[in-house]
């Protein structure tokens, strides 16, 4: 398998095989952070977290076609594989896996991985085919790379829960570590889709941090939460967001709704929000707890 600065590239389940057992042989624990590339600092800060938890980190680079519908921005994502793997290799990774469509999805494939009641609500509301494509190709992944512990980012809250769950519901037997948003100077959380926006809307981008956080300083001094969160999304189509597709407060371990008017105190929340600036759609969400 090719090497570049350190880091072994497998392009195929078999050599991904090949890496993992070696690595066992050796009494390695491996941790697995996997990305569809365009890597930014939030991905790097999974590399570093899973080297904590693990002997040897390893990642992917997969867009997964699985997780976009027809009308979503599949063809346009961002892709950058040559300094994807520089930078997974100046982190300390080991090992990326970059498999093709038809490595990961064969030809005939007729399978897929659903993990009812929390793919539905919230982000699987607005993206009805998404949970299942991530559910879908996580689950591929881990048995491809086959590692102890798996890094995901709270940037993707509910991604992280479905995983939870899913791996808890199939007995993978991987420990699931979630990873803290990395925000850029101003706040804006980094993701590779902050791509797409041009310079008047990566200065308007910046309302979206700063609404949630305020957001939820409102919960956590027990303002009611319809009032709390009705005013946050008035505040972004003022500050230019085309449209607010939720803003919405949720006990922090299922996500349900509280069913109160405020959170009650001592409660641990999440604020999750999700908006859409031109044709960019941008997520966010901040824990809290009620005072
Ligand atoms: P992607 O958007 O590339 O994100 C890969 C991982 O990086 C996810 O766990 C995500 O939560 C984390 N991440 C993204 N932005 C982050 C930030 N600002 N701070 C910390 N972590 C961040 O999420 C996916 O890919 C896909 O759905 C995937 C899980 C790879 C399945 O296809």
């Amino acid at each position: 398998m090719p090497k570049r600065s350190g880091l072994v590239v497998a392009r195929t389940r078999g050599e991904a095989r090949e890496w993992h057992r070696a690595q066992r042989a050796l009494g390695k624990r491996i941790a697995f952070a996997p990305t569809m590339g365009a890597l930014h600092d939030g991905h790097l800060s999974l590399i570093k977290l899973g080297l904590e938890k693990a002997d040897v980190a390893a990642s992917s680079i997969f867009v997964n076609p699985t997780q976009f519908a027809a009308h979503e921005d599949l063809g346009t994502y961002p892709r950058a594989e040559e300094s994807d793997l520089e930078k997974l290799a100046a982190a300390g990774c080991s090992f990326c896996y970059c498999p093709s469509p038809i490595e990961m999805y064969p030809p005939g494939d007729s399978t897929r991985v659903k993990v009812k009641d929390l793919s539905h609500i919230l982000e699987g509301e607005v993206r009805p085919h998404f949970f299942e494509g991530v559910a879908s190709v996580v689950s591929r992944l881990f048995l491809h790379v086959a590692p102890d512990v798996a890094v995901f980012g709270e940037k993707d809250f509910q991604q992280l829960l479905v995983i939870k769950r899913m791996t808890q519901d199939l007995g993978f037997g991987i420990e699931i570590v979630g990873a803290p948003t990395r925000r850029e100077a101003d706040g804006l959380a980094m993701s590779s889709r902050n791509a797409y926006l041009n310079t008047d809307e990566r200065a308007q981008a910046v309302a979206v941090s700063r609404v949630m956080f305020a957001t939820a300083a409102k919960l956590e001094a027990g303002e009611p939460i319809r009032a709390a969160t009705d005013a946050a999304t008035a505040e972004l189509l003022a500050a230019g967001f085309a449209s607010v597709d939720y803003v919405e407060a949720r006990r922090a371990d299922t996500l349900a709704p509280f069913g109160a008017e405020t959170c009650p105190v001592g409660a641990t929340g999440r604020l999750l929000l999700a908006a859409r600036l031109g044709k960019t759609r941008l997520i966010d969400n901040v824990g809290f707890v009620r005072r």
